[in-house]
């Protein structure tokens, strides 16, 4: 199901926004002054947002969602908002040269990380450039699992109740299905697949130098192109 308004989405998806990793991630990239920097699946475009802030050249942003994509990125001409698929705006990008030097991927990459995907990024990165996401790292249960709990409302004194169900079906591979619910909104739902450090070392190593730098609730992993 396709992602809501991004106003929705920050209140659906609050507990999630609230363990942000725009920053580590950025960190790890090292000075990104005068790069072309990409955010894939980019959503309200948290990680593009402090990538304006440290100086990139120029950034590329690519949402499926055009309802997700937050307003006043057009800072001088600097951000190019492509609203795709990722496997069509990356072949978009290839056709058109648009070259970049570091890529990221922020919540995102489990809705399409595959072999061929990952050659794709690597066709617009030189040697040595660099893609950073990041992936939770432990399986949902097959038996669907309900979450229950109470926010604070931002800037108000009131509180939300929320409740999560998420659980996995097993097929060729496994499936992640996950619902959320938040009083006073609509639910939404959504499907991705189950990633584990095994197939997203066979996805991207003939491309890149993986390495997992996090190992937590969330794993980052930190790429090098060849
Ligand atoms: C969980 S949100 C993360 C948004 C943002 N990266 C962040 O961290 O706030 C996932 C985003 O991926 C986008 N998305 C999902 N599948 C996609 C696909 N195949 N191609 C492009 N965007 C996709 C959704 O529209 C949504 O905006």
């Amino acid at each position: 199901m396709k992602y809501p308004d991004i106003k929705t989405y920050e209140r659906l998806y609050q507990k999630y926004l609230l363990g942000d990793r725009s920053k580590e991630m950025l960190d790890l990239a090292g000075d990104i002054r005068d790069k072309v920097f990409l955010d894939i699946c980019c959503g309200g475009g948290r990680l593009t947002k402090e990538a304006i802030g440290m100086g990139t050249k120029k950034n590329v942003m690519i949402d499926s969602a055009a309802s997700m994509i937050g307003k006043g990125f057009d800072i001088r001409g600097l951000t190019q908002v492509i609203i795709m698929s990722v496997e069509d705006a990356l072949l978009k990008m290839r056709k058109t040269n648009n070259m970049v030097d570091v890529a990221m991927c922020q919540q995102g990459i489990n809705y399409w990380l595959t072999e061929s995907k990952a050659w794709q990024l690597s066709l617009l990165m030189p040697e040595g450039g660099i893609f950073i996401f990041n992936t939770f790292n432990k399986r949902p249960s097959e038996i669907p699992k309900i979450r229950e709990y109470t926010l604070l409302n931002p800037g108000k004194m009131n509180k939300s109740h929320y409740v999560e169900i998420n659980w996995c079906v097993k097929k060729e591979w496994f499936d992640v299905y996950h619902v959320q619910i938040c009083q006073g909104e609509e639910p939404h739902f959504t499907k991705f697949k189950w990633m584990d450090e095994r197939y997203i070392r066979s996805c991207l190593k003939k491309f890149f130098d993986v390495e997992l730098i996090i190992d937590n609730k969330t794993s980052i992993y930190k790429c090098i192109k060849k």
